[in-house]
């Protein structure tokens, strides 16, 4: 059984809880996990403080916390066949697709080690004031002990992003992943461990949002909550931390414009459009989940991307002929269902999917076909709010205007694509795309280097890039009078 760590000790929840872990693909058993509670998640917190306070981490040099995340990223590329295997049975993805997703976490560990190796410091100056007397500097500190709260889809890759600037600002952390995708959290925790983290710096609790997370945003020893999840959720805990005014990062959903205008090239947009959408099942924050395309060629188009949609083959993790997994749970599959049935209901059309697949093989799993629903509006559920399924949904649009007005009719601001041969109306439509990703000819991809996260209720701070370790440091001014002398103030 996986336990809880606390202290720099795997340790068993306090109330003994357990939680069995199955496959979404096919229900066989993966592992049991420590069930925590509330009583684990401030023993947690306490060690966190307690490391951050008392202990070296804070103040140990910038060069030692990057060669410890450096040796992270050795351990995890070591162990990419085993944590990629845990990783496709707890969430239902490819062995192949996880695989990508250890070798992404690798390179985000390299990247934040690469930006501490020669450092001294993490972005500390001293400010020109043109006088005697006086330096003045400006120093960037840790934050404190941080909550990271993670979610499902990409277990793994979203607590990299988190863990890895969050040591390397030389805080301390208590991790909670989804409850039912823990298994690549704990690998990348003994990672953490066999790298030689100090006791404390790093712990782990596993289990419900409402069974142990409630202290993540509610407890004053608490300075930052980094959250990744539902727009729900994200509400909850803002509100929560508001009581003690913590600094609270915000990832949350999206509803992702994919825009093809008539002279895109027409191969790489239709191919794209696929994968935009149905990577991962559409369980992925940025897919492109609205197809806003123009009218002069959407019928063809939408034609062809539904024959190729018909295609796709549904599979098991290690089905090596499988082209996508199953979603990663049963509740989750009701959900985009009805999302589906919403959709048709308020009138649109089904083209493919919308429904799971006949292959007896894959009936214990949950499985959703990839679906293409077209004649919609942006005023229905199903274009508006997060499915997070297989689900793609077609508007159309004449004008230039009216692309980026469709495109920006959503409460979300994550991403979003455009497809032209015209980088003159690329870059026009760009930039009046009130996202925090546009890509302009591509779908999907990001990088370590260059900052994440959305505009307007898709979140709030960025991750990744120079801002997404920003996120984990304080602002600290220090003035120091070099020649100290009365004032003459009072006279
Ligand atoms: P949520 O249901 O919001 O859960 C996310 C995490 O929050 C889970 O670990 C969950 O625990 C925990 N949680 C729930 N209630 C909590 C509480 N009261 N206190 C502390 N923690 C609590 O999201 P999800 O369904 O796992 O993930 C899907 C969502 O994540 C989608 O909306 C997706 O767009 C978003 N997402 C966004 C991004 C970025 S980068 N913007 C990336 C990936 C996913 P339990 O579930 O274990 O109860």
């Amino acid at each position: 059984m996986s336990e809880l760590f606390l202290d720099g000790r795997w340790v068993p929840a306090a109330e003994g809880g357990t939680r069995s872990i199955t496959c979404p693909a096919d229900g066989s058993p993966v592992g049991t996990v420590a069930e925590a509670t509330d009583a684990d998640t401030l023993a947690a917190i306490a060690a966190a403080r307690h490391a951050f306070d008392d202990g070296p981490w804070p103040t140990t040099p910038v060069r030692e916390r990057a060669a410890l995340l450096s040796r992270v990223a050795d351990v995890l590329e070591r162990e990419t066949a085993a944590i990629a295997r845990v990783e496709a049975l707890d969430t239902g993805k490819r062995y192949v697709e996880a695989e990508y997703d250890v070798a992404d976490v690798a390179d985000v560990f390299r990247h934040y080690a690469a930006v501490g190796a020669d450092a001294d410091d993490l972005g500390d100056r001293t400010v020109d004031l043109g006088r005697e007397g006086v330096v003045s500097r400006v120093v960037r500190e840790p934050v404190g002990v941080c909550a990271l709260v993670t979610p499902w889809n990409y277990p793994l890759l979203q607590a990299s992003w988190k863990v890895a600037p969050c040591l390397l600002a030389g805080n301390t952390f208590v991790l909670k992943p989804s409850e039912i995708t823990p298994h690549s959290t704990i690998a990348l925790v003994r990672a953490l461990e066999e790298a030689g983290l100090p006791d404390g710096v790093g712990n782990l609790v596993l289990g419900t949002g409402p069974g142990c997370g409630g202290p993540l945003s509610s407890d004053p020893r608490v300075d930052l909550v980094s959250f990744t999840g539902s727009l729900a959720v994200g509400k909850h805990l803002m509100a929560q931390g508001a009581a003690t005014v913590k600094k609270v990062a915000l990832e949350l959903g999206g509803k992702n414009p994919n825009i093809v205008f008539a002279d895109a090239d027409r191969e790489a947009a239709l191919d794209n459009a696929l994968t935009a959408v149905f990577l991962h099942s559409g369980q992925v924050c940025s897919a492109g989940a609205r197809l806003v395309i123009e009218e002069s060629i959407a019928e063809a188009f939408v034609d062809e991307l539904v024959e190729r949609a018909r295609l796709i083959r549904p599979g098991l993790p290690f089905d090596e002929k499988a082209q996508t997994g199953s979603l990663t749970s049963a509740a989750h599959l009701g959900k985009v269902e009805a999302y589906v049935a919403a959709g048709i209901a308020e009138g649109a059309r089904l083209r493919c999917g919308g429904r799971r697949p006949d292959d007896p093989a894959l009936a214990e799993g949950f499985f959703y076909l990839p679906t293409v629903l077209d004649r919609c509006r942006s005023d229905m559920a199903v274009v508006q709010d997060e499915s997070f399924g297989p689900v793609l949904t077609v508007e159309t649009f004449t004008t230039e205007d009216e692309a980026v007005r469709i495109a920006n009719d959503s409460i979300y601001g994550l991403a979003g694509a455009v497809w032209t041969t015209d980088d003159a109306k690329a870059d026009r439509v760009a930039a009046r795309l009130r996202m925090g990703t546009v890509w302009l000819n591509d779908f999907h991809p990001y990088v370590a280097q260059a900052e994440w996260g959305g505009y307007k209720q898709s979140g709030t701070g960025r991750e990744l890039g120079r801002l997404g370790l920003e996120e984990y440091q304080e602002t600290k001014h220090v003035w120091r009078n070099t020649s100290p002398a009365p004032s003459g103030w009072w006279g």
